[in-house]
């Protein structure tokens, strides 16, 4: 999946819902990030968490907000131009290989991010080795096959849901994380099953912006008809009149804590 411009700005938006906003402070309380600490987002997207971190680890701290996207740093930047930058920073690389020696953070954090990495593992592996003793890594993502909507048509709605599902390189990656960060040498600290439920199918909501973005991608990689894809969406704006409409999808975020024998 490309992360273009029009992509992350409406990403951006979302990440401004009272819903996302709240989210978000559940993810700092698993965090807990204190003034002075070093804080690395890998994946930082449109820098909507980083620039809710900085504030929490000033004075004496500092965010560094890494995505391989150069539109992402560049809106990242650009949404952040007030920040003191000599607290928050943004650039481009990849979280296969973090260009940070080892140990030079003392959290990390990847909120929806391992789901679009060809290789979760390697990213973790790096995020350990960038972290020092005893840091924490927040590992936060959705498990596709738990997205839903309600609709009339529930063989449709399945084969939707499925194809949206399909398009992560893992679509259960969600309830695997906690054993993926065991195997990457991660003490599991905290677990949280987050859960986004939607009754309005309208513009600038989550539901109303997936089920339109995915458009392209289902007609042109997945072979759905355009009339399935309208037929679907009709489906979805009919329960929206009656009042039966429902998107929901869970979220898994993981707290680990990188412990290693350092005599
Ligand atoms: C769904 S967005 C999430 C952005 C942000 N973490 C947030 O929650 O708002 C996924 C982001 O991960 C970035 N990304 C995907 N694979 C990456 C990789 N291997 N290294 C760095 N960034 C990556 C994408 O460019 C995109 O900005």
């Amino acid at each position: 999946m490309e992360f273009t411009e029009p992509v992350l700005l409406e990403l951006e938006s979302q990440r401004r819902s009272p819903a996302a906003v709240a989210k978000r402070d559940r993810l700092m309380e698993l965090l807990r990030p204190t003034p002075g600490e070093r804080v690395l987002d890998i994946g930082c997207g449109s820098g909507a968490f980083c620039r809710e971190l900085a504030p929490r680890v000033a004075p004496g701290g500092s965010v560094v907000g890494i995505d391989y996207a150069s539109a992402a740093i560049d809106i990242a930047r650009r949404l952040s131009a007030c920040a003191d930058r000599s607290v928050l920073t943004f650039a481009e690389a990849d979280g296969h290989d973090l260009p940070f020696a080892a140990a030079s953070f003392d959290a990390a954090v990847c909120v929806s991010v391992l789901g679009f990495c060809r290789n979760p593992a390697q990213v973790l592996a790096e995020a350990r080795r960038v972290l020092r003793s005893g840091g924490r890594l927040l590992v936060v993502n959705s498990d596709e096959d738990t997205r839903i909507y309600n609709g009339r048509d529930r063989e449709l709605g399945r084969r939707m849901a499925r194809a949206i599902a399909d398009r992560s390189n893992d679509p259960w990656l969600g309830r695997r994380i906690a054993p993926m960060l065991t195997a990457a040498g991660f003490r599991l600290e905290q677990e949280a099953v987050l859960v986004d439920l939607e009754r309005e199918f309208a513009a600038g909501t989550s539901g109303y912006a997936l089920a339109h973005f995915v458009r392209d991608y289902l007609l042109q990689n997945v072979g759905i008809a355009e009339a399935d894809y309208a037929r679907w969406l009709a489906d979805l704006a009919a329960c929206a009149l009656d009042g039966s409409y429902c998107y929901s999808v869970v979220t898994y975020a993981c707290l680990a804590v990188s412990e290693r024998d350092e005599r």
